[in-house]
């Protein structure tokens, strides 16, 4: 039988999950609470129950699972009095703003013995399901580093998420996405990170940054999420010992070239106006094999199929506590390593 769910915070997230929620074949909607009226309101012009305050809707003895869709801020405080309420949790990313605050939501969650994840609902994007398949099966041999991008060219968003004390900025909206997929691909073994941010367009909030991340393993990432790119770069870029990967747009294939005679000797020289250069001349068919891949098949319903699992004691949640507790630190340390100008900051 299905579980009944409800969503707390009915904005432009909440009104996602409610759409996915009617329908979702593993849950079944009780019902909505958001803080504005007019929020409640649009939700019973839709036919859709809005209880008239968190308390009632907490109160539900039908209600199984409950999303939280609210700003970041107030994350925690929902997550809390909704595990205290024996509901099974799902927080939207980021999960909190503070490592405390997450050891808060964990032990509410252990004590209740409740279910708590966080929405890393971008585990589902195809370019990045493409990325990880190529680093898992070898395809361009052991990995050297990858490269996740984002380039947007409309300033960051001019509601909550341009606000400090909501925790906006990039690192918190965007951030939270490339980093976790990028440690999913290359594991969460990091040892270091390096970032900078940029406030081109709001001097307050982060409206872009630049992040290094070196794993134990010798793997490296380079994250950068921008929102003032009139041209963007590809979206992923992927070196291993045996090839590269490139994904220019999320929208597209994964073009793989891989090198088949590394010591080819009679390589053209190319001129350029200043001179010319062995060294950097491009490769052709004779040393190379390029060719696309096939975007792999994702279905994001599958997120809400395991947390129903996970409640039925028949999975493991999606989302760890303790990816949970990688990805916020390395948005922590990033902040860090941006306040001393860059510099190397350890994990
Ligand atoms: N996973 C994703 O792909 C994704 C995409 C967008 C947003 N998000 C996340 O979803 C969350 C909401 O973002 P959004 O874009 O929907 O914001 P939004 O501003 O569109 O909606 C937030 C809603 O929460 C309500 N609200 C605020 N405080 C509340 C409280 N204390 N109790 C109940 N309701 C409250 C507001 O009235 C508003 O309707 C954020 O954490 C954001 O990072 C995730």
């Amino acid at each position: 039988m299905k579980k009944k769910a409800a969503v707390i915070g009915y904005g432009g997230m909440g009104g996602w999950h409610v759409d996915h929620i009617l329908k979702s074949d593993v849950v079944t909607l009780a019902g909505i609470y958001d803080i504005k009226e007019e929020r409640r309101a649009l939700a019973e012009s839709r036919g859709i129950r809005a209880y008239s305050s968190r308390e009632e809707l907490l109160a539900d003895p039908e209600i199984e699972l409950v999303t939280v869709a609210t700003p970041n801020d107030v994350h925690e405080e929902i997550v809390i009095a909704s595990l205290e309420a024996g509901k099974n949790t799902l927080s939207e990313k980021p999960v909190t703003l503070s490592l405390e605050s997450l050891e808060r939501m964990i032990a509410a969650s252990k004590k209740a013995g409740r279910i708590f994840s966080v929405h890393q609902n971008r585990r589902f994007d195809v370019d990045y399901l493409a990325m990880k398949k190529i680093h898992d099966s070898g395809e361009i041999g052991e990995i050297i580093d990858l490269e996740s991008r984002i380039h947007g060219s409309r300033g960051i968003p001019s509601d909550w998420r341009s606000q400090k004390e909501y925790g906006g900025g990039m690192l918190y909206d965007w951030g939270i996405h490339l980093i976790d997929q990028a440690l999913m691909v290359l594991g969460f073994d990091v040892e270091s990170v390096r970032c900078t941010c940029d406030h081109i367009t709001n001097d307050e909030v982060d409206d872009g940054f630049k992040l290094y991340i070196d794993l134990k393993s010798g793997k490296k990432a380079y994250i950068e999420v921008e929102t003032y790119n009139f041209i963007a770069m590809p979206r992923f870029y992927m070196r291993g010992r045996g090839g590269t990967a490139m994904i220019t747009d999320w929208r597209e294939k994964a073009h793989i070239a891989k090198c088949k005679a590394w010591n080819e000797s009679d390589v053209l020289p190319v001129e350029t106006a200043a001179g010319i250069t062995k060294t950097m001349a491009p490769r052709d068919s004779i040393t190379m094999d390029e060719y696309d891949i096939e975007r792999p098949v994702s279905d994001v319903h599958d997120y809400y199929r395991n947390l129903v699992r996970a409640i039925d004691g028949l999975e493991e949640q999606f989302v760890t506590h303790d990816q949970m507790r990688t990805d916020l630190k390395v948005i922590l340390k990033a902040f860090e390593s941006d306040a001393k100008g860059g510099d190397r900051v350890y994990f």
